[in-house]
């Protein structure tokens, strides 16, 4: 009854200029391991369920990488997004079509870009998971131990006396400021959310109905066509009406039967730049490099640069260089959220 749903419809615009709008970073092997993001991802749920019940949800335009990157994958397995609604409506999506296929399923949903470090933890917490979701309909998210006030994240604050592992989520506050990241890190009442999400069909179903009806109400009348010659253009037709929202805003704020179990398996979600730098190897001098480097009185620095270019640093501290595409960036690590400004205002240049 398990089954797994992968979001790889992201674009990954932090990541820029590696990740582009026509190859986002879940489709680079971006950890040079020789797999891509998303392979790896497909590949840690290996003994969580058979491969013809992981569901990859993209956009229309990702559809040859996704089955270039795991031929195994039957069409139907493939769901497609004309345009972009963020992540409630991609998880619906994903659920609803499950449901049709078994109602009783039990479904792990977990983005594309994360890595994980410790397999074979991660592959135990998802299990006991599956176990709880199995017998109640409520909402498990993986909590993972906080160490910075990041306003990049959701925070969970949850009952501490609970005695089972699967701990009652007080509040749910995804992406706060700044200042109330830091009051949630100084409590020490907080995890992050991992966005990781375990349910089974009915319990995700009933809270779009609850939360997010019209989406629900798309999706309901979409299970009559799912499987069938029809449901693409259904999905064409229809998609583009959906909230644009992500799930955390839609639902994980809002509901009442949502839990936490609290995870420890070297997690990182790859969002950043400085992410990147610090899961990564570095050097005596503390900088990690990709490509053809020659480095002088170079410190703390991320440089990324095609095999076929030889580049030379002179006096950097805490930079990131990074090319792709003929795009090259260079900016200071700890301005790292400016990328994103640089993005839309080349756009606007062409
Ligand atoms: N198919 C599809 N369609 N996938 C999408 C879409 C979409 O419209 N939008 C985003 N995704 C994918 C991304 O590729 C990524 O794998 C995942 O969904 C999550 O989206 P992000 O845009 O990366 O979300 P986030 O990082 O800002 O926030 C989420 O993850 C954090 C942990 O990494 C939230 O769940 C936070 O609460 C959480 O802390
Ligand atoms: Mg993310």
């Amino acid at each position: 009854n398990n089954y797994v749903v992968i979001m790889a419809g992201g674009v990954g615009t932090r990541f820029w200029p590696f990740s582009r709008t026509n190859f986002p970073k879940q489709f680079h092997d971006v950890l040079g391991t020789g797999k891509t993001l998303l392979q790896q991802t497909a590949e840690r749920f290996e003994g969580v369920c058979p491969s013809e019940n992981i569901y990859i949800v993209t956009s229309q335009e990702y559809k040859e990488l996704v089955q270039q990157q795991l031929p195994y994958l039957s069409a139907h397995q493939i769901l497609l997004e004309p345009t972009r609604r963020n992540t409630a409506p991609c998880i619906a999506y994903a659920c609803y079509k499950i449901a049709v296929k078994n109602p009783e399923a039990n479904i792990v949903v977990a983005p594309a870009d994360h890595i994980i470090l410790k397999e074979q933890e991660f592959k135990d917490t998802i299990r006991k998971a599956l176990a709880a979701t199995a017998e109640q309909n409520i909402l498990i998210t993986l909590g993972i131990k906080p160490s910075r006030p990041d306003t990049g994240y959701g925070y969970i604050q949850y009952i501490p006396q609970s005695t089972s592992e699967i701990k009652k989520v007080k509040t749910f506050t995804e992406k706060p400021h700044l200042e109330l990241a830091k009051k949630f890190i100084e409590s020490g009442e907080f995890v992050w959310n991992s966005g990781i999400f375990i349910w089974n069909a009915q319990a995700i179903i009933q809270n779009f109905d609850q939360h997010l009806h019209e989406v629900a109400e798309l999706f309901e009348e979409g299970k009559k066509v799912f499987y069938t010659d029809e449901e693409e253009s259904y999905i064409k037709k229809t998609y583009s009406f959906c909230k644009n929202i992500s799930i955390d805003y839609g639902i994980m704020e809002k509901s009442e039967e949502v839990y936490v179990l609290l995870s420890d398996f070297g997690w990182s979600d790859l969002g950043t730049w400085k992410s990147l730098y610090d899961v990564s190897e570095k050097d005596s001098s503390g900088n990690v490099i990709d490509g053809q480097v020659m480095t002088y009185n170079t410190t703390n620095c991320i440089i990324k640069t095609p095999k076929d270019r030889l580049v030379v640093a002179q006096g950097l501290e805490g930079y990131i260089v990074a090319e792709f595409d003929n795009v090259l960036l260079i900016c200071k690590k700890d301005e790292e959220q400016k990328v994103k400004d640089f993005v839309a205002d080349a756009k606007s240049k062409g």
